[in-house]
């Protein structure tokens, strides 16, 4: 089953497009884990989460008694040992929240010394995300937060697609090159660029013309609907059928041979 990570700069569609992947694996039959790796956490509203369903997640790196307890520290505390490879195989079941076959799991926000220090949160998120990704049966969409650095070699490893999503303009396309250089590096499998908010042939043409040769695997064109679903909190897939449609195409593109 695939494990797929969507990146790119901020503000250009990648929850949008998380969001609406997800639905569109559900409809293939797929378990899906979506994966809320950005601390700012807004997939589960992408997704239609009702509220009250929403408000029940627990970000992991809150969980600081399990922290403690698996790791052998607690978050923030500074100086003690801890296990780099704490157990997790029970975490995806119990913390995370169902809701249309769509399993979401929200990472937190890790404080302190940084979002890449060697400390115990750090150390459970990786351990799990790296689990999750190896795991056989079920469907992995990890809704990155901007940028690369948090994803570290073995995460990335593991990934075996790896979306970068653009916008017409040069800033996320020079973000998407980047993106794909460290991704290189890092061993991931496949690579695509997906251009968003596209108004007309022009954006796509500007899109094409400037990445330098990486892959665009489709395009999304600009919606009203997504901000009409934002304002009234409901998942993009039900209320944008044209971006759903072309998700879907992306997806048989992609992994249409099962990845
Ligand atoms: N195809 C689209 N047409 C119009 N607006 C869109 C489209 N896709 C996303 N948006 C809007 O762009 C904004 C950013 O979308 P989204 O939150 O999905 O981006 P993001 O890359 O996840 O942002 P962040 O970096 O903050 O996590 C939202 O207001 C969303 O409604
Ligand atoms: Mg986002």
């Amino acid at each position: 089953m695939p494990k797929i990570a969507i990146t790119g700069k901020g503000g250009v569609g990648k929850t949008s497009f998380a969001s609406l992947m997800a639905y569109v694996m559900v409809e293939q039959g797929h378990k899906v884990y979506a994966i809320d790796a950005d601390p700012n956490a807004t997939l589960a509203q992408a997704l239609g989460f009702p509220p009250e369903l929403a408000s029940t997640v627990t970000p992991i790196v809150e969980l600081a008694d399990l922290i403690e307890e698996r790791t052998g520290a607690r978050p923030g505390e500074y100086g003690r040992m801890f296990k780099l490879n704490p157990r997790v195989d029970d975490i995806p079941a119990r913390f995370s929240v169902a809701h249309r076959n769509i399993h979401l799991l929200q990472m937190g926000t890790v404080r302190g010394a940084g979002a890449g220090c060697v400390c115990p949160e750090n150390a459970m998120l990786k351990t799990l995300v790296t689990h999750l990704l190896l795991r056989e049966k079920e469907t992995v969409i990890m809704d990155m937060v901007a940028g690369l650095e948090h994803l570290g070699r073995g995460t990335a490893g593991a990934v075996d697609a790896m979306f970068a999503v653009v916008e017409p303009g040069t800033r996320s396309i020079q973000t998407a090159k980047a993106i794909y250089r460290l991704a290189e590096e890092l061993g991931v499998a496949r690579f695509w660029v997906v251009g968003n908010k596209v108004r007309h042939e022009r954006d796509a043409a500007f899109i094409r013309d400037s990445l330098d040769g990486l892959p665009v695997v489709g395009m999304l064109p600009y919606s009203d609907q997504a901000i009409e679903a934002d304002i009234q909190s409901k998942a993009l897939y039900d209320i944008a059928p044209e971006l759903a449609e072309k998700t879907r195409q992306i997806v048989e593109a992609v992994l249409g041979q099962g990845a």
